[in-house]
């Protein structure tokens, strides 16, 4: 356990160190459990992104793409149960700091603290004090204080106001998951694209929850993005899309690079099910602390349109030309955390070397073995030598031709060795060294980064090979 502790501390303090991923405000000290992605981190981010859009809508003729706003009426959120107590973390509350718990989480006191308790609070008798023994919760709160009250529901929904006045009239929430946006879209996106059930809506977008218990780093906060697919489907087909996505939900992961060892299913019980779900199933992924969900898959039955459809007074049904009916649509969804999923693709690729890797003995280097599609940077241009006119120019030169295809960066700071080792722990497929016999030949060194392999290859024939490659 102190094994995977560590592992994951020095995960953080790398992706720190490396401009990926670091606490938000960090000129204030840093705001608690938000995130800010950095250079590097936004590259990989945009490029998951990108990786889940592909594979989500251009793969699939009968998905398309949209972008909802995050503010929406309230009434959405009436309609939706998280208003209610669906949407609600059970917690209990410290009478004496005020703190929230989830009960599980706290200590239970022993028998002394808890008669001690009971005598404060007045109770006398042994009897009295054997069935308060019996029926309380008993927990003890960080502050010391002993918790006794059965937990309550809190809602996690988180609340603003529209306009300039704070009124109950003015509230507004920012949104708790972004495929209430899709649901909104649904006639919108079904007329404008011509789609005929079955067909699919996506989404990337923020959503937002009060989280009591944020952590472990951007595995829970309390903003984070969402990637959506909800795909409508005719009632008595719902079972059977709901393992075709379970399948093709998984095989997302491994393609990308995880291994299938570290993901499985977990499927839900029927008593533990959200409010809106007739079936759930969890991917999961091998955290260093643990195996935690990173993509829910749903079949979310006509719970959303239906519910939509009364509260709203639009007739959100579908009317089947095939089979001459018209019904409500179940959904199935598949809803991944971005910042979840991304956070295990670092987690997969990282790699420690604790006596080098590119000849500097003795010293520790890091290599980020993340799947070329994710890479932040997929070319390194680098000359020889710093001080040398002639390397320089061609070595930009080349640099200037490649940006316009990959994402690509010009570094000539330090040895190579050093060069190399910067662009291992940014996970860089390849570089590129402009050398003497360049000048001579027009060919660069083009060395792989898992294999460190070199290989000479023309400059006219680059981005070829780079492009072949990176398939
Ligand atoms: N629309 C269904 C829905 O939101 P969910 O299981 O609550 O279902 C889906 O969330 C995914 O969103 C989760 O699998 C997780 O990856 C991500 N997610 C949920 N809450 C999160 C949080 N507080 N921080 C980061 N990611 C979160």
């Amino acid at each position: 356990m102190k094994k995977e502790q560590n592992k994951m501390e020095k995960i953080v303090a790398f992706l720190k160190d490396n401009g990926f991923i670091n606490l938000s405000s960090e000129p204030y000290g840093g705001f608690s459990s938000s995130y800010d992605y950095g250079v590097y981190g936004v590259e990989i981010k945009n490029n998951l992104k990108q990786a889940w859009w592909n594979e989500m809508t251009k793969h699939h003729e009968d998905i398309v793409g949209i972008d909802s706003a995050i503010l929406m009426s309230p009434r959405v959120w009436e309609a939706s149960g998280h208003l209610s107590a669906g949407f609600a973390d059970e917690l209990v509350e410290c009478k004496s700091c005020h703190k929230r718990f989830k009960a599980d989480e706290l200590e239970i006191p022993s028998l002394e603290e808890k008669i001690k308790k009971l005598k404060k609070d007045g109770a006398v008798g042994i009897n009295e004090m054997d069935i308060e023994l019996n029926t309380k919760i008993w927990k003890k709160c960080s502050c010391g204080e002993l918790i006794t009250d059965l937990p309550k529901k809190f809602n996690i929904m988180m609340k603003t106001f529209v306009g300039p006045i704070e009124s109950d009239t003015n509230v507004v929430y920012l949104r708790g998951e972004a495929c209430q946006g899709i649901y909104m879209n649904f006639l919108w996106a079904k007329n404008s694209a011509r789609m005929k059930i079955p067909f699919g809506i996506c989404q990337i977008g923020k959503a937002f929850r009060n989280e009591i218990t944020p952590g472990p780093f951007t595995f829970r906060t309390r903003e984070f993005e969402q990637m959506d697919l909800q795909f409508f489907v005719k009632p008595d087909d719902a079972d059977q899309w709901f393992e075709f996505w379970k399948q093709a939900r998984i095989n997302f992961y491994i393609n990308l690079g995880i291994s299938k060892d570290h993901l499985r299913f977990h499927d839900h019980p029927q008593n533990k099910l959200a409010h809106y779900a007739k079936k759930a199933c969890d991917i999961e992924y091998l955290f260093p602390w643990g195996w935690s969900e990173i993509e829910g898959i749903h079949n979310r039955s006509d719970w959303d349109l239906g519910n939509h459809s009364k509260f709203s007074g639009t007739d959100l049904s579908y009317f089947d030309q095939e089979i001459k009916e018209k019904y409500t649509p179940y959904i199935i969804e598949t809803s991944a955390g971005c910042d979840r999923t991304l956070l295990a693709f670092l987690i997969e690729a990282f790699n420690e070397f604790e006596n080098g890797r590119n000849n500097e003995a003795n010293n520790v280097e890091y290599l980020l073995k993340l799947n070329y599609q994710l890479s932040p940077v997929k070319v390194a241009v680098m000359p020889l030598l710093k001080n040398k006119e002639g390397l320089q120019v061609k070595a930009r030169e080349i640099y200037n031709t490649l940006k316009f295809e990959f994402n690509t960066k010009f570094d000539d700071n330090g040895s190579i060795g050093k060069r190399y080792r910067r662009q291992d722990e940014l996970g860089t497929p390849w570089c590129i060294t402009v050398d003497f016999d360049t000048l001579e030949d027009n060919c660069v060194t083009v060395r792989n980064r898992d294999t460190m392999l070199q290989a000479r290859v023309k400059i006219v024939d680059l981005i070829n090979y780079i492009k072949t490659h990176l398939c």
